[in-house]
């Protein structure tokens, strides 16, 4: 079953009908427990549940008109893109799954987190426009079918729908109608998010590339399902329990064991840069000194740093440039 099909069955019986602009807002999400590996690469459905947090105030805001011709015209952060760039073709790519015959789309786009700040914004884009497209088409799904809609146009946009604690749950549907983000009632106001920026220099592997070489050639990939599923559980339990140890030691190991499958990929594959060991070293040595700190690292070079809030003058002193969020902030 592709793409189609399970937009075909979700807007059943929907209107299709393009309405007034309409804008949304999605916020970026790191995952705790990482989502690596697919079992359907149409559909981006996961080999395992992951775990997110929502980034509170970073992410994407995204409008959505109906273009005065029938090409789609986008915007990221106020400059138009040229509709041979990557991001564009993506974007009209997701669009083709909803266009009625003969509209083009007017997307405009922007991030609320300066660009190249480490932190991936496909997952808040295709949130907010999923969640922009279901005002502008007064479609009206829940937020589990838009999860579900999210999903198809990059895996981690799923878990973008939420604020706070994201579970994406695996599903055992070959249609993925099950595999849907959902979130987690625990709130954690002392929870700190770092972003250390090694490189704004843009990847040079895809995600989705890395992932699906990892899976197909990489020997400890076999280990990987069981061992996500044992973080996940251990994660809930140090959330549960408010055990900052616990919660970051996890997250870490998490993260380090998936850069650990990049390694035993057969061309191995790396993305972390000098800046990025030694950003992990400081880490380790801030933890030898007693500062609460642990880390975590996406398919990039770049670093982001899980604290409470009592360590961040500490935090502040080792990595000067350091960008915290408070993910919870304002969350009730
Ligand atoms: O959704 P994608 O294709 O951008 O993949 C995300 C992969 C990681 O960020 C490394 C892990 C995750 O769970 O977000």
């Amino acid at each position: 079953m592709g793409p189609r099909a399970i937009v075909r069955q979700l807007l059943a019986g929907r209107s299709r009908e393009p309405g007034p602009p309409a804008a949304a807002w999605a916020p970026a999400n790191l995952a705790l427990c990482k989502y690596w590996g697919k079992r359907d690469a149409r559909l981006n459905l996961p080999v395992t549940a992951s775990l997110s947090i929502s980034l509170g105030p970073l992410g994407t805001n995204t409008e959505v008109r109906a273009a005065p011709d029938a090409r789609d015209d986008v915007s990221l952060n106020d400059r138009r893109l040229s509709p041979a760039d990557p991001f564009c073709q993506r974007l009209s790519a997701f669009l083709d799954l909803f266009r009625p015959r003969g509209l083009g789309f007017r997307i405009a786009t922007a991030n609320t987190m300066p660009t190249g700040a480490g932190v991936a914004s496909s997952a808040s884009g295709f949130a907010a426009l999923t969640l922009a497209l279901n005002d502008f088409f007064g479609w009206e799904l829940d937020r589990r079918r838009l999860s579900i809609l999210a999903r198809l146009g990059s895996g981690s946009a799923c878990r973008s729908l939420y604020d706070g604690f994201v579970l994406w749950r695996t599903g055992r549907r070959p249609d993925g109608l099950d595999s849907v983000a959902v979130p987690l009632a625990a709130r954690w106001p002392d929870l700190r998010v770092g972003l250390v920026l090694v490189t704004a220099a843009p990847k040079p592997v895809s995600s989705r590339a890395a992932m699906a070489h990892t899976v197909r050639t990489a020997v400890a990939y076999r280990a990987w399902p069981a061992r996500a599923a044992a973080d996940l559980r251990a994660l809930r339990r140090a959330i549960a329990a408010r055990d900052f140890a616990r919660f970051g030691a996890v997250a870490e190991s998490n993260a380090l064991a998936m850069h650990g499958l990049l390694l035993d990929a057969r061309p191995p594959a790396l993305y972390w840069q000098p800046g990025t060991v030694a950003a992990i070293r400081r880490v380790w040595a801030l933890r030898a000194d007693g500062v609460p700190v642990y880390l975590t690292i996406d398919a990039g070079p770049n670093v982001k740093l899980l604290f409470p809030a009592a360590a961040s003058r500490a935090i502040r002193r080792a990595f000067p440039a350091v960008q915290i969020v408070a993910p919870f902030a304002g969350l009730t």
